[in-house]
């Protein structure tokens, strides 16, 4: 079937007269899926991650890092985030710079300390340092002491409620010199905790230098400098094809001076400089740098799509394309290079310096971040000089553009969605209507329903879900598509805390993670669907009555909008290839438990019984907390009774996948 004739059977299911709200009265919708009749092809790529350093997604989040302001650079008022214990005496030194980089450091006096008083700093971590039993801990700093000082240095896990050493090492032989120390601190059997602290004593007087004072967990696949496990675990588990990095706003920060500059953010650790995020306004010390994002692929089997800065700062600063631009590109042109060089390629080569001489894969560049902002007009001619030198040397590359442009065709366009449940389903039909031939394809770089806080509720797994359907109904022009933003750390929800944007996908604190309801809707899309759509039409979908909210422009309330009937019940049906099985997903957003007829024709026999997957909640703001992370989950069934033609009741409030067998 030809694109314009599938293009003209979904306008046609579409235009049928819709039916009022589902009650006992109301007809009884139908599907009808026509198993021979394919009507697009599903990127294998649709579904990818996307974040940034925002709502501390990687410091304080999935970055192993357990110690907060490590570097001392958080704050030029002092070493924020550290205390004295003890009675002794800190403050910040730039007389003593570790290196260029980290060029200021903490001055501790410890010249009271005894063996009945011993003294120094602690660190609490990103609120709190999360203990397990029996597990090693791997401390590190960089010393150098006054002369006649040369420790020994204790090294504890403290717990702040009642004082008990956790798990405790020494370290000696300071000089004048900076040196490395590291020590391994075991834990015995003690309960998992988080009110703990990091303490660093001398029970021998003297005065000393400390800088980069780490401490890292056992991190995901035993990486040194790390990813926390749990989180890595649960978006292995959404089998994630990309991930879209570094952002987002932080890719552009709010000047120039602060975008994320990945040439600053590769190399050993203590070489990093850091930079003030802020963007989302905190600092990050790029511990997690570009080296970082690209293990964090490998580790989950995902592609790095990589947005390139391209000039623009979030406070309307830009770089006029140009000579000015050419610095810019340049750098653009290395980052590339450094993912996808050979290692006779100057970046390729300091790649393997790095640790990675195996070049990345790469397919898709993204230039710049939400280029709309920019009322100047430039993003024409950024855009166009980026691509241009992108594509003369890596031609195979897609090049992905995140504003409207005149003078080249992007290969793919950003369009980021943030919405109500409402307007998600409202919409969820948008690209349906899509021209099937525009040479240009499309990237959900950003999209979520923002229903609930921190994390989404039950109407925010809806709102996706509704939203999903048409993605990937339509996944022949959407090619990638990636939720926003997916972490948040739930410990301080206060003005200036640890949360600056709401409803993320996934939530946690120093010690558990949980994924809202949202998170189980992408696990569940992502984790089933077949490679081909088919064909299919519907009539009798529910409809429910929605008053969109009046808009403002220039600051003035604008009229309400004229009321919408928006659908209430949607679905797709893939088939995959390989297995045969046609998958059907079902979301119903009503109140009231919906029947559906399905007739499936184009296939001999579908099997009577098959796996049925649920998510389903008892009201819209149903939702998981830290506390309750688990529930709203999915959970599998067998259907029975299916068939060719069969009718299946959907429960209230849910999302169903069907894994039809054909026989
Ligand atoms: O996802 C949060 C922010 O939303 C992103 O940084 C930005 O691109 C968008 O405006």
């Amino acid at each position: 079937m030809s694109w314009k004739a599938v293009f003209f059977l979904l306008l046609g299911s579409l235009a049928l007269p819709l039916a009022t709200r589902a009650d006992e009265t109301a007809p009884v919708p139908q599907i009808q899926i026509d198993a021979a009749q394919t009507a697009a092809t599903v990127s294998p790529t649709l579904y990818g991650l996307m974040t940034e350093e925002i709502n501390y997604s990687y410091e304080g989040g999935l970055y192993g890092e357990l110690v907060r302001n490590r570097s001392f650079k958080a704050s030029v008022n002092g070493p924020k985030f550290w205390d004295t214990v003890g009675g002794a005496a800190m403050e910040l030194d730039t007389n003593t710079p570790l290196n260029p980089a980290l060029a200021v450091s903490l001055k501790l006096d410890a010249t009271q300390a005894s063996a009945t008083n011993p003294a120094g700093i602690a660190n609490g971590g990103f609120w709190g340092i999360p203990i397990r039993p029996q597990t090693a801990y791997h401390a590190s700093f960089y010393a150098k002491a006054a002369a006649g000082f040369t420790g020994p240095l204790t090294v504890a896990l403290v717990n702040n409620g009642d004082s008990a050493v956790l798990a405790s090492a020494t370290v000696s032989g300071l000089t004048g010199d900076w040196q490395k120390f590291e020590a391994t601190l075991t834990t015995g059997s003690t309960s998992p905790s988080k009110n703990n602290r990091l303490v660093l004593t001398t029970a021998t007087p003297g005065t000393l230098w400390l800088q980069q004072v780490s401490l890292f967990p056992p991190t995901y696949l035993d990486r040194a400098n790390g990813n926390r496990p749990d989180l890595m675990q649960l978006l292995a588990d959404m089998h994630p094809k990309f991930l879209r990095m570094p952002g987002g706003n932080y890719l552009e920060g709010n000047t120039i001076a602060t975008r994320f500059n990945w040439k600053t953010t590769i190399g050993p650790v203590e070489q990093r400089p850091g930079h003030l995020d802020d963007a989302w306004g905190y600092w990050s010390t790029d511990g997690f740098g570009l080296m970082e994002y690209l293990h964090w692929c490998e580790d989950l089997r995902m592609e790095p799509l990589l947005a390139v800065y391209a000039g623009y700062a979030l406070r309307h600063d830009y770089i006029k394309p140009g000579p000015d631009l050419t610095p810019y590109v340049q750098d653009d042109l290395d980052e590339i290079e450094y993912v996808i060089g050979s290692t006779n390629t100057v970046w390729g080569a300091q790649r393997a310096l790095d640790g990675h001489p195996e070049p990345f894969p790469l397919h898709y560049v993204e230039v710049g971040n939400e280029d709309w902002f920019d009322r100047s007009g430039s993003y024409d001619g950024r855009f166009a000089q980026i691509y241009d030198a992108i594509k003369a040397k890596y031609p195979q590359l897609m090049i992905i553009a995140t504003a409207k442009v005149k003078t080249r065709v992007p290969d793919v366009m950003d369009e980021h969605y943030y919405r109500s449940e409402e307007e998600m389903e409202a919409h969820a039909h948008d690209y349906d209507k899509y021209p099937r031939d525009a040479k240009t394809k499309i990237f959900v770089g950003e999209w979520a329903t923002r229903v609930g806080s921190p994390t989404p509720n039950m109407a925010g797994a809806l709102g996706d879900a509704a939203w999903m359907t048409g993605m990937e109904r339509n996944s022949d022009i959407v090619l990638i598509s990636s939720y926003a933003p997916m972490f948040v750390n739930v410990s301080d929800l206060g003005k200036g805390g640890s949360m600056q944007w709401k409803s993320d996908l996934i939530g946690y604190d120093a010690l558990t993670s949980y994924g809202s309801p949202s998170y189980w809707a992408q696990q569940l899309f992502s984790t089933h669907h077949g490679d081909t759509v088919l064909a299919s039409t519907a009539t009798g979908i529910p409809t429910y009555t929605w008053q969109p909210p009046a808009k403002k422009r220039n600051g003035v309330e604008q009229p309400l909008p004229p009321v919408q009937q928006v659908p209430a019940l949607f679905y797709d049906i893939t088939r995959d290839t390989a297995s045969g099985t046609l998958i059907l997903k079902i979301v119903n957003r009503q109140a009231t438990a919906q029947p559906v007829k399905i007739t499936i024709s184009g296939v001999p026999k579908i099997a009577a019984e098959a796996t049925a997957t649920v998510l389903q909640a008892d009201k819209l703001d149903d939702t998981n907390t830290i506390q309750e992370p688990g529930k709203i989950a999915p959970h599998t069934e067998t259907a029975t009774g299916l068939g060719k033609d069969f009718t299946r009741t959907f429960p209230p409030y849910s999302i169903t996948i069907l894994e039809l067998k054909p026989e």
